[in-house]
């Protein structure tokens, strides 16, 4: 499963015995050139950035490292290798061969799946595309410009989908894909977390840990589905995908290990002498997680879903790891879950565990989150500090599903909308906050030096040392 590279499009595919499908990809490439070059990252597109690009599509060892310009960056079609054998793992249909072309009865619903997180690619990548302009060094300055690329070839996973399997209609919203902008208000991104500009770096690393793990468990699910070429795309995607998770986790864990240094340093919790001495209090980084778990939460959809039970029962999108479940059909059992009474009080109901497949894949989520908050929380422990970060409830600030607007504090416990209100600088980012973070948004570029709010990463990228030039700047 080598990749041609000698094609103008890199791909894994045989792209050049068809020459139909070529020639269509081949006109859309310069437009997405255009796109990348005026929504892409700003002010870096001359620079040779130390870049890792797919050879092959094994979980090992795929990758090749070299200084390249990011428009040279050679995007391309790279599907994982194929199971000849492979049957239907979930659904009515378990067991039978799986699909190799669209059946005609779910082409509006896998067209739409496809669409949907083809759309939150490019997105991302316009979100963060002024954070270069202020990166705490040049290693997080990379790590920034490799997300976003993978970005970009993300999207042409899904834009070699809509091309090969949906016709003159998968064309058309190939083009679409190009012309939605986040934030634009005439023509947005189809999902609003992802309208929301990302311009300061604790709010990337935040993007990377929750938003980025909510696209690997929708992929996750996509990776079991019985139409083989998705399932395939998304199975490599995934590999990718954990780059940006490694991005987010040590990012947050860097910013918590210089905070506790500087609390040892001055011996003290004290958010404004801690603010004097320039680093990220634990409060304000407290708040930031409930802003950004609990939007993340929606992305999943609703708790009860009579959508996600039909993609189930039609085979179009599984659970995460589907193999990990004993029954497979799950028209006989049912999931508990939680809901509100009367807006007062939680109580629990039963439904069909097909209707609970959003719950169920939002709870392996919500457990996910809390690994790496437990290596952030062994961080200040070590430090000396009784302090824990935690992850707000599930219930907390939720606009989707039973929860939504059920006004909570972060605990989950039920309060009014007043407390809400009044309570607000206590759960969430503050105005103060936000301004606080920006205004450490100064950029630091020497090769090998850190912003002061952020622990040095342990080790480089790829066996490189720590002031290894990843972006060469002159
Ligand atoms: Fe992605
Ligand atoms: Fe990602």
């Amino acid at each position: 499963m080598g990749i041609d590279y000698t094609q103008k499009i890199p791909n894994n595919v045989d792209l050049a015995s068809d020459r139909r499908l070529q020639r269509a990809l081949e006109h859309w490439q310069p437009r997405y050139l255009d796109w990348w070059n005026e929504l892409g990252p700003e002010g870096f597109q001359a620079n040779d950035i130390y870049l890792r690009t797919a050879i092959n599509v094994g979980a090992d060892g795929w990758a090749h490292f070299d200084h390249v310009k990011m428009p040279d960056y050679r995007w391309g079609i790279f599907l994982a290798k194929q199971n000849t054998e492979r049957t239907i793992g979930f659904g009515d249909e378990f067991g039978k061969p799986v699909w190799q072309d669209v059946p005609g009865e779910h082409r509006a619903a896998l067209r739409r799946l496809i669409v949907t997180q083809g759309d939150t690619e490019p997105a991302s990548v316009e979100q963060q595309r002024l954070l270069g302009l202020t990166c705490p060094s040049l290693y997080d300055l990379r790590n920034l410009f490799q997300v976003n690329v993978e970005e970009g070839r993300h999207l042409w996973a899904m834009v070699y989908l809509l091309h090969a399997h949906f016709g003159r209609a998968g064309r058309e919203e190939a083009e679409e894909l190009l012309d939605r902008h986040s934030g634009d208000p005439d023509n947005p991104r189809i999902l609003s977390t992802f309208n929301e500009p990302i311009d300061d770096w604790l709010s990337f690393f935040m993007f990377t840990y929750f938003t980025d793990r909510d696209g690997k468990y929708q992929l996750k699910c996509l990776a079991e589905s019985s139409f083989d070429p998705m399932a395939r795309t998304c199975q490599f995607m995934l590999t990718e995908e954990a780059h940006h998770m490694f991005v987010g986790e040590t990012g947050i864990g860097r910013i918590v290990e210089r905070t506790v240094d500087v609390m040892n340093e001055l011996k003290t919790e004290e958010p404004e002498s801690l603010r004097s001495a320039g680093v990220m209090d634990l409060g304000l980084l407290q708040r930031y997680i409930n802003f950004w778990f609990s939007s993340c939460l929606d992305l999943f959809g609703a708790d009860q879903s009579s959508n996600a039970a039909g993609y189930f029962a039609t085979g179009i999108k599984g659970r995460p790891d589907e193999t990990r479940f004993e029954d497979h059909i799950c028209l006989e059992t049912r999931e508990v879950i939680e809901v509100p009474q009367d807006d007062t009080k939680i109580t629990t109901i039963e439904v069909p565990t097909r209707n609970a497949m959003n719950e169920i894949t939002r709870n392996l989520f919500v457990a996910d989150c809390q690994r790496g908050m437990d290596r952030w929380n062994k961080t200040i422990l070590n430090g000396g500090f009784d302090i824990l970060l935690t992850l707000p409830s599930t219930r907390f600030r939720r606009e989707i599903g039973s929860w939504a607007n059920v006004s909570t504090d972060p605990t989950g416990d039920i309060i009014s909308a007043e407390e809400f209100d009044k309570r607000q600088t206590e759960f969430m980012p503050t105005q103060e906050d936000r301004a606080y973070v920006k205004s450490l948004m100064k950029p630091v570029t020497e090769p090998g030096k850190m912003a002061g709010w952020i622990a040095a990463p342990r080790r480089g990228i790829h066996g490189q040392p720590l002031d290894f030039e990843y972006v060469k700047l002159h």
